[in-house]
Order: C-alpha cells, then sequence, then structure tokens
C-alpha cells in the first residue's frame, strides 16, 4: 500500500512508536505530521531503548523522516533529540517543513500560567503545545522559516515579544527574565543548526508518491485526545485522528492508503478528564506496574482502566480504521479473570458509541463483560498463543468489526505477532 497512516485509538501512549518502527521497515518516507514533544514515542531494539518525542520513529532505521507543517517544534528539543540520534546515525535524514511552528519559552511560560490559573487542570505536559497551536491560530506565530533567518525571526520577535512579555509579568506575575536580543540569538543559533534539514515536506511527500515510494503517517495521541473529538477540554490542541495526515503535511486524501488503529489491550490515560472503564486500587497498580505504565514524556503514573470497546467503535469512526495492531497484550498474562467495557449504560439505557454530549459522558458507567485470564509464555506466533488469549482478540475483532494484524506481546521490536 503506498500509503500508511498510524494513529492512537485511545489517549496516547497505545504503542505507535513500536508499531511505526516495525511498519518502517517497509516504507521509504516516515512523516510526522501534528502535535510536538507531548508526545513521547518508545522503540526498543535489543538492550537499546529510544524515546522520541519529535523525530519521527522511522530514523531509527535511517528512513526518510519528514516534520510537516501540522507539528509544532521546540527546537531545543529537537537539537538535543539529534545529537542523542547522531550517537548510531551520523547522519540523519531528516526534513522539516517551513511551515511548521515553533514553540518558543514563552509558550512553555503561558502554558504553565494557564494550567496554573484553571479550577479543573487538564494535566497537560506543560511543553507549550497549546499556547503554540493558539497562537498559529492568533496569526502571532514563528514559523520554522523565521528560526532560520535572523532578521525575520527579530522582526517577527520585535513585535510578538514584548506582547508575550507583559500578558506574562502584568497578568500572571510571571517575571520574563530574558531579554529581546538573548531571545533571537538563543534562538537564531538553534535555527543555523536546523537549517541544513529544510524542505518542503508537503512536495516531497508528492513527489515521493508519484515517484511510486511508500510513505508511512505516524500520528501522535490518540483519538480521544483530539481537540474537537476527544474528552474537550481534557484534550491536546492538535488532531491526533488520520484525517489530519493530510492536512498536517499538506496532501490530500485521495490516496490509496491504509489506515492502521493501534489499540492496547487495555486502557491507559495521563492526565484528567472521563476515563469510563477505570480501575483503582490493587489490580491498577499491578497493571500499572506490569506495564511499565509511567509516561514516556513526563514520567507521570497512567491511570489504568479495562479495553473499553465503546471508545474503539467511535475511534474507528473518527478513523475509517481498516485494520488495528493490538499491542500489550502479555500485561494482561497472569490475571485470574479480566473484563471488557462492551457499552455505557447511560439513563437506564445500554449505548454502544461515545456520547458527543460531555453531560452525557460524564453519567456513563461502564458494561462489563468477564473473559478468563491467560498466560502467555513464549509464542513465536499467532496459534501459539493460549486459547482464552485468542477468545479475547477475536471477540475485539468481531464487536469492532475490524481485522487486528497484529499484536504485541513485549516491547522489544520482534516481540510482535502476525495475525
Ligand atoms: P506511543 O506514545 O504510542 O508510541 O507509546 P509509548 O512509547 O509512550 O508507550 C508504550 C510503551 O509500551 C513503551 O514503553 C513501549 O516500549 C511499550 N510497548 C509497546 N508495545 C508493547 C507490547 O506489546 N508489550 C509490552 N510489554 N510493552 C510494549
Ligand atoms: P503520545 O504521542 C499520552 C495528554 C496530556 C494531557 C493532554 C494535554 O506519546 O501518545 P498537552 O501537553 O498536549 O497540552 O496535554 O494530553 N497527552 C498525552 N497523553 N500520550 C501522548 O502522546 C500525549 N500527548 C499529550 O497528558 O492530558
Ligand atoms: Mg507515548
Amino acid at each position: 500500500m503506498p500509503v500508511v497512516i498510524i494513529v492512537g485509538t485511545q489517549f496516547g501512549d497505545e504503542g505507535k512508536g513500536k508499531v511505526t518502527d516495525y511498519f518502517a521497515s517497509n516504507s521509504d518516507l516516515v512523516v510526522r505530521f501534528q502535535g510536538g514533544n507531548n508526545a513521547g514515542h518508545t522503540v526498543v531494539v535489543g538492550e537499546k531503548e529510544f524515546k522520541l518525542h519529535l523525530l519521527p520513529s522511522g530514523i531509527i532505521q535511517n528512513k526518510k523522516s519528514l516534520i510537516g507543517a501540522g507539528v509544532v517544534i521546540d527546537p531545543k528539543v529537537l537539537v538535543q533529540e539529534l545529537e542523542n540520534i547522531k550517537k548510531i546515525n551520523s547522519n540523519p535524514n531528516l526534513i522539516i517543513d517551513p511551515r511548521a511552528h515553533i514553540i518558543m519559552p514563552y509558550h512553555i511560560l503561558l502554558d504553565a500560567v494557564h494550567e496554573e490559573s484553571r479550577g479543573n487542570k487538564i494535566g497537560t505536559t506543560l511543553r507549550g503545545i497549546g499556547p503554540c497551536y493558539a497562537e498559529r491560530s492568533y496569526r502571532e506565530g514563528i514559523r520554522f522559516e523565521d528560526l532560520i533567518e535572523e532578521s525575520r525571526l527579530r522582526e517577527k520577535l520585535k513585535i510578538i515579544f514584548p506582547i508575550k512579555k507583559k500578558v506574562l509579568e502584568c497578568s500572571y506575575g510571571k517575571e520574563v527574565d530574558i531579554s529581546l536580543e538573548q531571545l533571537v540569538k538563543e534562538y537564531a543559533e538553534l535555527g543555523k543548526k536546523l537549517k541544513q534539514y529544510l524542505g518542503d515536506v508537503s512536495l516531497l511527500v508528492q513527489e515521493a508518491l508519484d515517484a511510486g515510494k511508500t510513505v508511512l503517517f505516524e500520528g501522535a495521541q490518540g483519538a480521544f485526545l483530539d481537540m474537537d473529538f476527544g474528552t474537550y477540554p481534557f484534550v491536546t490542541s492538535s488532531h491526533p485522528i488520520a484525517g489530519e495526515a493530510f492536512v498536517g503535511t499538506g496532501i490530500g486524501p485521495k490516496q490509496n492508503l491504509k489506515i492502521v488503529g493501534i489499540v492496547k489491550a487495555y486502557t491507559t490515560r495521563v492526565g484528567s478528564g472521563v476515563l469510563v472503564s477505570e480501575l483503582h486500587g490493587e489490580l491498577a497498580d499491578n497493571l500499572r506496574k506490569a506495564g511499565n505504565e509511567f509516561g514516556t514524556t513526563t514520567g507521570r503514573p497512567r491511570r489504568i482502566g479495562w479495553l473499553d470497546l465503546v471508545l474503539l467503535r467511535t475511534a474507528k469512526r473518527f478513523n475509517s480504521l481498516d485494520e488495528i495492531v493490538v499491542t500489550k497484550l502479555d500485561v494482561l498474562s497472569g490475571l485470574d479473570k479480566l473484563k471488557v467495557c462492551v457499552a455505557y449504560e447511560l439513563n437506564g439505557k445500554q449505548v454502544k458509541e461515545v456520547p458527543a454530549l460531555t453531560s452525557d459522558l460524564e453519567k456513563c458507567k461502564p458494561v462489563l463483560k468477564e473473559f478468563k485470564g491467560f498466560k502467555i509464555a513464549d509464542c513465536k506466533s499467532y496459534s501459539d498463543l493460549p486459547k482464552e488469549a485468542r477468545d479475547y482478540l477475536e471477540f475485539i475483532e468481531k464487536e469492532l468489526k475490524v481485522k487486528i494484524s497484529m499484536v504485541g506481546i513485549g516491547a522489544e521490536r520482534n516481540k510482535i505477532l502476525n495475525k
């Protein structure tokens, strides 16, 4: 398939990095199209663990890796990440679109003061993502094309920086201890380091497709963190759903493609917001430990819930999923019994899709179906999985009417079974 889009179907951290790395071996280009360094994508290769925040996961296999216009870039983080990757690959094959927006220090400060002053804390990663996207909409953003040209950067910051400084100091009493000139110097320096990666991602992707090459799109976050279709306001500030692959790259949607949803075998969430199938107490603690469910970006403990088919049916609709990859099945190994949320109870009725009204969603209670537990030992193929594990997976397939193409049974690159 010339185009493959990988998306998270839950609240992020489904294992998109690992699956992207898997698909990357058969792809010519790997593209990030939304989000920023709020993402944390892990790829484990032998003894080595790579945690990527901005670089597309294809970089590990030295695939041409592109950062599209829809991504927000913290240049400090990107420069650091490039330094790290250069330890295994001295010449990373990276392209950055000039239209991508840049996260500036005042965005990070604004993220913190907004979060502090909010009654209902979102639990943001505090990486400046929201304020950077907001300023893109205000048309006050700094883009990659500005970062790499000192005179443009200075001219733009001359106008924008005093406004941000005033807001931070006067409205929030937060001192901004950097001058305009220091800011220009520091960021122009970062721009110099990154300028070599400039390229028109929209054009390059189209040219690659025209030449018969294969393009892999790596989503960040997950469907229910979508700015519009997620559990607003407890969401991120971009669109982690498949449609954004086109908008965030600058190509049209009429493609010969496959859309792959990544599904963790249970549910996790970092930050606030509804989690209908949430577990508490010892069971949640044990699963958190077994799955090492601590944020890749912030280290925060992730909240845990049973697999929620209501979320997944709705994620299928948002994304037009062609197939799913179920990850972390091994984490459920050893439980006597496990449950799946098959519907929500709302006002005495069962609903099978996530209600569009927040006030309805907040009232929903999980309807759970119980399954026999299983133990996963060293399985080499899908048929090696215990019958109870296969029953669990085949129930998911039947309910969602989407085929499972692969199953993850460990963090390591080769711990993935074709179904
Ligand atoms: P992403 O943000 O969707 O890329 O996911 P993260 O990397 O934030 O979180 C997924 C975590 O689970 C990482 O630590 C992965 O190494 C790990 N992982 C991925 N697939 C599997 C799997 O099938 N089993 C286990 N045990 N760990 C996995
Ligand atoms: P990956 O790509 C899990 C969550 C934050 C917070 C909300 C808003 O690794 O799956 P933001 O910093 O974006 O303003 O935070 O979104 N969040 C994620 N949760 N995985 C992610 O990315 C996330 N990116 C943002 O925890 O609740
Ligand atoms: Mg993650």
